[in-house]
C-alpha cells in the first residue's frame, strides 16, 4: 500500500482547505468540501474491506451506493486540516442500502463528515445527473459575497446579472449564472434538496446570508468559481455607495459570451 499522506487527492484536499482559510473565507469551522475519489486510485492506498466504523447518514444517499468520497469533518477548522488530515478529513464510502456512510479513513478523534453531507450529496447526485464528470462540492463563507447578500435582492437573475456587471471575466467563467437560495436554516435535508434544485441548473448556488457552494470536475474548478464570485462581489462592495458612471451594458455581456464561446443564460440579459 502506498502511503495515505502523499496521496495527490489528500494534499490537493488540505491545499484547498488551507488556501480558502488564508483568504478569510472559512472562518473557525465554516466551509465544508467533499471529493468524488476514483475506487482504483483510493485502492492503491486503502484497504477497501476494512470498514474502520459506520456511520448513519439521516438521509437517502441509494443512488450514491459504493461511491467513495473525501469530506471535511464537522466542527473542523479549515486552518488546521494540512497539519492533521487525519483528524479533520474523512474517507467515507455510501453503503450499499444508501442508509450510512462506511469509514474507511480519517475522522481519527472519533468525528464525523460535515453536518452540510445532505447538501453535498443531493448536489453531487444532482451535478452528476448533469454532468458525468463532475466530483467536487466546495461549501464557504466568502466575506465580501456575504456583504452583498445584505444589500442585494436574493433573486438568481438579478444577482447573477450585478455580478456579470462588475467585471468582464464574469459570465466567461460562470455563463450559467449563480442559483440563489433564500435564508434557511442550514444542516437540513430541506437545504440539501433545495440547493440540488438549483444545482441541476447551476454550478454556483448562494444560500442567503450564509454562504456559497461551488461544484466542478476539479477542486480548481470549483474553488476558481467562488473564487471569481466572490472578487466580483468585492468590486461591487467596493463601488455600491458610490454613482456607477460605468458598467458592462447587456449588448457588451452577449459580446463577451459569443466571442469566448460560452453556453450562457439568455434569459438573464435584456437583448
Ligand atoms: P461543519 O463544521 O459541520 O462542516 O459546518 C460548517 C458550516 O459551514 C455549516 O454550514
Ligand atoms: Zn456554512
Amino acid at each position: 500500500m502506498k502511503d495515505i499522506l502523499k496521496a495527490p487527492f489528500l494534499i490537493e484536499m488540505a491545499d484547498t482547505a488551507a488556501n480558502m482559510y488564508r483568504l478569510g473565507w472559512d472562518e473557525r469551522n465554516g466551509g465544508n468540501i467533499s471529493c468524488l475519489l476514483d475506487e482504483t486510485e483510493v485502492g492503491e492506498y486503502l484497504d477497501l474491506g476494512c470498514v474502520i466504523r459506520e456511520i448513519p447518514l439521516g438521509f437517502d444517499g441509494a443512488e450514491l451506493a459504493g461511491r467513495i468520497f473525501i469530506v471535511t469533518g464537522t466542527g473542523k477548522y479549515f486552518k488546521n486540516v494540512k497539519a492533521d488530515p487525519e483528524t479533520n478529513l474523512g474517507i467515507i464510502r455510501i453503503s450499499k442500502d444508501g442508509s450510512k456512510a462506511e469509514l474507511l479513513w480519517g475522522y481519527k478523534d472519533g468525528g464525523k463528515f460535515t453536518s452540510e453531507l445532505p447538501a453535498h450529496l443531493m448536489s453531487h447526485k444532482a451535478r452528476l445527473s448533469v454532468d458525468v464528470d463532475h466530483k467536487v462540492v466546495v461549501h464557504s463563507h466568502p466575506t465580501y459575497t456575504l456583504a452583498m447578500n445584505r444589500v442585494h435582492v436574493l433573486e438568481e437573475r438579478a444577482f447573477t446579472r450585478s455580478l456579470w456587471q462588475t467585471c468582464s471575466e464574469c459570465i466567461i467563467v460562470f455563463p450559467d449564472g449563480i442559483g440563489v437560495l433564500p435564508w434557511m436554516v442550514c444542516g437540513t435535508n430541506e437545504i440539501g434538496e433545495a440547493t440540488a434544485k438549483q444545482m441541476l441548473n447551476h454550478r454556483l448556488v448562494i444560500w442567503g446570508i450564509h454562504g456559497i457552494y461551488g461544484t466542478g470536475n476539479s477542486l480548481d474548478e470549483a474553488f476558481g468559481l467562488i473564487e471569481t464570485v466572490e472578487k466580483a462581489a468585492q468590486l461591487y462592495m467596493l463601488t455600491a455607495h458610490m454613482p456607477i458612471i460605468n458598467t458592462i451594458k447587456d449588448e457588451e455581456l452577449k459580446a463577451l459570451a459569443e466571442t469566448f464561446g460560452v453556453n450562457y443564460r439568455k434569459d438573464y440579459l435584456d437583448v
